[in-house]
């Protein structure tokens, strides 16, 4: 067949990767969609593309040239599971299959090993970028095996976003890494959309400030360290007046969020793992909450505080606030760095951490200035086992660690919930502790189930005789 790759699934993002292949040189691209339709509307408005269409699966594998290799653009779940089993029936080994959709990882998993047996090479790769990154240059993370990625390489950095004149692509890891790594991409991005919406309630609330006034607060927290995709995007959020009632859109929009599930998963998939990614929790927990409008209807009358916010100073409050959002930032990061090491621990995938923060530097929703600080960090200490104990960053929280601290305490006396800004800084403050309540648990755990405990002055595992006369036994070890 005369197309090098083809793209399966044309609704908006397969459709728009599409046309990015099809602008870079060399590339011939091959079309399908379920139904025919979607594909000669792409053919009709997009004739300079040069596309191959093909209206079944046999035309779409006789349009491509071997090894053959297809993306996979439609709803994770079981409409990928239908796609990949078509190609799977007419393609041939040594083809490639990519699942460019938000999959979760342990799917990407099963399905690697499934079409594996087959010669096929499958290969789950997180996208990240939205609508326009699709088509002007997303972020890729591609999972698999490395002869796809001899294959696939090329072409994936000639359609990624460019950061500092590097493509936001690398080989993530074997079968599920890249998904697994998109997984928390997305995590980051809920735990930072909450901290952008935290400071802006508490600007809000403590100042009096308009949107649109609150929306210059953010353009120009956007020309310093906290530059970043998400934070331009916040001031042209607040700055938009709803054409209708003249209001700031922002107060006409419903306040209940939405989730399409993957910020869930990274929370489940870290509880699994055993790491405490708490400001990310409560970034997918605080668009729980914000979407029970039942229960919030019968807690509108429970008691606040009598004292409402007063803020004296509003240029200070709002400078205390930019700091309190930085630190919540960077132990949002570092809990997701974290998540990535521990699964790649788990699952045996050897992922570059600095890589990740480079392919992050643009083109995905979370791109920012802020990565280049990671990519130092693990440039520096490539096994650091807590990301915000790089030097860099425990300056920046030793500049701004007073105000978090401020702003925390400020907002729970106004009674202004920060869910995300204070998990946080517990965070933070349980890593620096030289001793946990822990060793209290400890105790109670052993005390009605004999879970014993070990002690800090000798090696062994203990229980004490708490029914008996309480002395010190030695004991196996029970966890
Ligand atoms: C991206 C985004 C994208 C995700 C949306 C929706 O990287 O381009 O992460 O993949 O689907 O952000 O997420 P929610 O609907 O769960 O907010």
């Amino acid at each position: 067949g005369p197309a090098n790759i083809g793209v399966v699934g044309l609704a908006v993002m397969g459709s728009n990767l599409a046309r990015n292949l099809a602008s870079r040189i060399g590339n011939t691209v091959a079309i399908h969609n379920r139904s025919r339709g979607k594909t000669d509307a792409l053919m009709s408005e997009h004739p300079e593309a040069g596309f191959v269409p093909s209206y079944d699966y046999e035309e779409f594998a006789a349009s491509l040239q071997k090894p053959r290799t297809a993306i996979i653009m439609v709803k994770a779940g079981a409409a990928t599971d239908s796609v990949i089993d078509a190609l799977v029936d007419v393609f041939e080994p040594g083809d490639i299959i990519v699942d460019g959709g938000n999959a979760l990882f342990t799917d990407t998993i099963r399905r690697e090993k499934a079409v594996r047996e087959t010669g096929i090479n499958f290969v789950g790769m997180g996208v990240s970028g939205g609508e326009e990154g699709a088509l002007l240059g997303p972020s890729l993370m591609p999972g698999g095996s490395d002869e796809s990625w001899d294959t696939l390489g090329p072409i994936l950095r000639s359609i990624a976003a460019i950061a500092e004149g590097e493509p936001c692509v690398t080989h993530v890891g074997h079968d599920g890494a890249g998904h697994f790594v998109k997984m928390v991409h997305n995590g980051i991005e809920y735990a930072d959309m909450q901290l952008i919406a935290e400071a802006y309630d508490l600007i809000r609330r403590g100042t009096g400030r308009t949107p649109a006034q609150i929306a210059e607060v953010f353009a120009e927290w956007n020309e310093g360290e906290l530059e970043s995709y998400l934070i331009e995007i916040t001031a042209e959020v607040l700055r938009q007046v709803d054409a209708d009632t003249g209001k700031a859109l922002v107060d006409v929009i419903l306040d209940q969020a939405g989730a399409k599930g993957t910020g869930a998963w990274t929370v489940q998939t870290a509880l699994n793992l055993g790491v405490p990614v708490s400001g990310i929790a409560e970034a997918v927990f605080a668009r729980s909450l914000s979407s029970h409008p039942e229960q919030r209807a019968v807690s509108g009358d429970l008691p606040g505080p009598a004292e409402s916010l007063s803020v004296a100073d509003p240029d200070a409050f709002i400078e205390d606030v930019r700091l309190a959002l930085y630190a919540s930032k960077i132990v949002a990061y570092s809990q997701g760095f974290d998540e990535i090491r521990a699964g790649a621990a788990e699952y045996d995938w050897a992922i570059d951490l600095g890589a990740i923060s480079k392919i992050w530097r643009g083109g995905c929703i979370i791109r920012a200035q802020f990565l280049n600080r990671i990519a130092d960090a693990y440039a520096q200490t490539p096994d650091l086992p807590v990301l915000l104990t790089a030097p860099y960053f425990v300056d920046a929280l030793t500049r701004s660690q007073d105000a978090w601290r401020r702003i925390i305490a400020t907002a729970a006396g106004a009674g202004i919930p920060a869910p995300a800004f204070s998990s946080s800084l517990s965070y933070y403050d349980g890593l620096r502790a030289k001793r946990l309540p822990a060793a209290l648990i400890q105790g109670q755990r052993d005390f009605f189930g004999a879970h014993t405990y070990k002690r800090i002055d000798k090696p062994g595992t203990f229980h004490t005789l708490w029914s008996g006369d309480r002395t010190e036994i030695e004991a196996e070890d029970t966890h």
